[in-house]
C-alpha cells in the first residue's frame, strides 16, 4: 500500500510545463518530487535579458490572451507582475479579431516611406484570410492542403475582384505586403513556410481574449515567483537524462530508472518527461528503454517543430515614427506571392519582415526587436555576430534610404542551435490532427495499471501549443493525473470519502 505522499516522481526539465508540475504536486503534499535540468538555470524557453540598458526577451515575452481563461495572466496577476492597465476588464474583454492593431510604419525596398493607409487593404484581407481558415475538410477545400496554398490562392482571387480598380503599381505593392504578412506568419508558427503548416490542421489553435501584454519586468519573474514556493534543492542543475529505463519488470518497486549522462541512476515509481518535441524527435531513441511504441513515434515525426528567432537592435535615436509600434519591410522585387527564400546564404536577410518597437521607460536607447524563422533564421545563427551587424544595417539603408543610421548593438537568439530546445515551438505540419497531440500526450505503458511515463510540455497541448500557457497547462495535467492515480487506487483515501 504506497501512501500517495511516498510516490517518487521524477520530472525532467525545469521550464514552466515541469515547474508547473512539481508546483501541484508538491502543493497536494507529494515530498518525494525532484526535477533534473540539463542547463544551469530554470525557465527553459522563459528567459529575460538585456541589451545595453534595455530588458529583452530571449524567449517568450507576450501572455497571448491576458485574461480569466489564462492561467498564466492569472498567475502574473496574483504574483503582481503586470502593468494595472493590462488588469482592466476592458483590456480583456477585446477579442483577437478585434485587437487594435499595432501602429504600423511601413518601408520599401526603394527606399520609400509607404502610407500606412495605403497598405490597409493588404493587411485587412490577410487577417481576414487568416482567422479564418476552414476547420473542416470538404470537396471545394481538398485542393488547398496548406496555410500557404490557400492564402495564395485565395489573395489571388480577392484582390482581382477588390483591388482591380487600384492602379498597377498599388496592386503589386498591396501582393508585396502580403509577403510581408507570410514571412511574420512563419514567425508566429515556428515554421520554415506557410506551405508546411495543415490546413484543416492550422485551426486546432485557440484564442483566448484579452490584447497581448508583457511583463514590464521581465517574463522570468513568473518563473522565479513559482520557483520561490517549491523547496530550493528540489531542482538538480546541470544534470542532463540520458535516458529514462520504463517498463522494469525486475525489482519489483523500481517502475522507472532514471539514467543521466554522469552515470547516476535514480529509481522512480513515476517520471515526468518535459523535453521539447525538437529533442524528442532527435534523440527519442536514446531517450527511451524499451523504445517509445510506433504509434507515438509517428505523431512525434509528423507534429512540426520550428526555428523562430529574435533580433535585438539597439539605436541612438528612432528612425521610425514617435508612436509606430511595429514596422514593416516591403520587397518590391518579390513577384510572386511566397515566403520562401532562394540562395538562403545570399538572401537570408530577406526572411526579417518586421521589427516591434520595445517600449521602455529609458530613451537613452532605442530597441526593435525583428524576428526571422526557418532555415533563414537557422542559417542566421551560423554567422558571426559582426555578420549580421553589417546584414541588419545595410538591409535599413536599403529601406529608409538613410545611410547614416547606425545600429549600437545587435543581438540574436539561437534557438535551434540550443542543444536543449533544438528549435523554438512546435506547430501542425502537414498531414497532422488532434489525434497526432493525443498521441503524444498519452502516458506510457499504454495498458498499465499505473502511469510510468507521462509526457508534458508545449507541444503537448491540444490547442495551446507553442504557447506558455499551453505548457503550464499540459504540466498541471500530469501532475493533477498522478494525483488522481493515487486518490483513486489509495485504500485511505477512499477510506476518507466514506466516512464524509
Ligand atoms: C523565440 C521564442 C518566442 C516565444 N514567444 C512566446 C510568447 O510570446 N508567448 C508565449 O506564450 N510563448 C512563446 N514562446 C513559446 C514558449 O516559450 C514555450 O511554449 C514554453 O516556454 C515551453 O515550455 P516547456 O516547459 O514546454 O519547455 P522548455 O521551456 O523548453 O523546458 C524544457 C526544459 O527541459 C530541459 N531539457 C531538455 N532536455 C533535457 C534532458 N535530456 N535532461 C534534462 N533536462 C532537459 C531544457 O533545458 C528545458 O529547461 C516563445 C518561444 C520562443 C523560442
Ligand atoms: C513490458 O513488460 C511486460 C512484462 O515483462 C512485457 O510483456 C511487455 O512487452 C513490455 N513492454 C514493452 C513496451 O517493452
Amino acid at each position: 500500500m504506497a501512501l500517495k505522499a511516498d510516490a517518487r516522481i521524477v520530472i525532467v526539465g525545469c521550464g514552466i510545463a515541469g515547474i508547473a508540475a512539481a508546483h501541484r504536486l508538491h502543493k497536494a503534499g507529494f515530498h518525494h518530487v525532484r526535477i533534473l535540468e540539463a542547463t544551469e538555470r530554470s525557465g527553459g524557453r522563459i528567459k529575460t535579458g538585456r541589451l545595453g540598458n534595455t530588458m529583452i526577451e530571449i524567449g517568450a515575452a507576450y501572455i497571448h490572451g491576458p485574461s480569466e481563461k489564462n492561467p498564466v495572466f492569472c498567475l502574473a496577476r496574483d504574483y503582481n507582475l503586470l502593468e494595472p492597465k493590462t488588469l482592466t476588464p476592458e483590456n480583456q474583454a477585446v477579442n483577437v479579431g478585434e485587437y487594435p492593431p499595432l501602429v504600423p510604419n511601413w518601408f520599401s525596398s526603394s527606399g520609400q516611406k509607404l502610407s500606412a493607409e495605403s497598405m490597409e487593404p493588404a493587411l485587412e484581407l490577410f487577417h481576414e484570410l487568416i482567422e479564418n481558415t476552414p476547420s473542416s475538410k470538404n470537396h471545394k477545400q481538398r485542393s488547398w492542403p496548406s496555410v500557404g496554398d490557400f492564402i495564395r490562392s485565395e489573395v489571388r482571387r480577392r484582390a482581382a475582384k477588390r483591388w482591380n480598380e487600384k492602379d498597377k503599381n498599388t496592386r503589386k505593392l498591396l501582393l508585396g505586403a502580403i509577403d510581408t504578412m507570410l514571412k511574420e506568419e512563419c514567425c508566429a508558427s515556428a515554421t520554415h513556410s506557410m506551405d508546411t503548416l495543415d490546413l484543416v490542421g492550422f485551426s486546432m489553435y485557440e484564442n483566448i481574449e484579452g490584447v497581448d501584454c508583457t511583463f514590464p519586468r521581465g517574463f522570468e519573474g513568473l518563473i522565479n515567483s513559482l520557483m520561490s514556493e517549491l523547496p530550493p534543492d528540489i531542482v538538480t542543475y546541470n544534470r542532463p537524462v540520458r535516458c529514462v529505463h520504463w517498463n522494469n519488470t525486475k525489482g519489483g518497486g523500481n517502475p522507472v530508472m532514471i539514467e543521466c549522462e554522469n552515470k547516476e541512476i535514480i529509481a522512480a515509481d513515476h517520471v515526468i518527461v518535459t523535453v521539447s518535441l525538437g529533442c524528442l524527435k532527435k534523440h527519442h531513441s536514446t531517450l527511451f528503454s524499451p523504445p517509445l511504441p510506433s504509434q507515438k513515434l509517428l505523431s512525434i515525426s509528423k507534429l512540426g517543430f520550428g526555428t523562430c528567432d529574435k533580433i535585438h537592435v539597439e539605436f541612438e535615436s528612432p528612425w521610425w515614427d514617435a508612436e509606430c509600434e511595429i514596422i514593416y519591410l516591403l520587397w518590391e522585387d518579390e513577384e510572386k506571392v511566397s515566403d520562401e527564400m532562394k540562395d538562403i546564404s545570399k538572401h537570408w536577410i530577406r526572411k526579417v519582415s518586421s521589427f516591434n518597437v520595445l517600449k521602455h521607460s529609458e530613451s537613452s536607447s532605442h530597441v526593435l526587436c525583428g524576428w526571422i524563422s526557418g532555415y533563414e533564421a537557422e542559417y542566421m545563427e551560423t554567422l558571426p555576430e559582426e555578420e549580421i551587424k553589417r546584414s541588419i544595417t545595410e538591409l535599413i539603408h536599403t529601406f529608409t534610404g538613410d545611410h547614416t543610421i547606425t545600429p549600437r548593438r545587435v543581438e540574436c537568439t539561437q534557438w535551434f542551435h540550443d542543444p536543449w530546445t533544438l528549435g523554438s515551438y512546435s506547430h501542425p505540419a502537414i498531414g497532422c490532427s488532434l489525434q497526432d497531440l493525443k498521441n503524444l500526450m498519452e502516458p506510457l505503458p499504454k495498458r498499465g495499471t499505473q502511469p510510468q511515463v507521462l509526457f508534458a510540455g508545449e507541444a503537448t497541448h491540444p490547442c495551446y501549443y507553442s504557447t506558455v500557457h499551453g505548457a503550464l497547462l499540459t504540466g498541471w495535467r500530469e501532475a493533477d493525473r498522478l494525483i488522481s492515480h493515487y486518490y483513486s487506487c489509495s485504500p485511505f483515501s477512499s477510506d476518507e470519502t466514506r466516512q464524509e
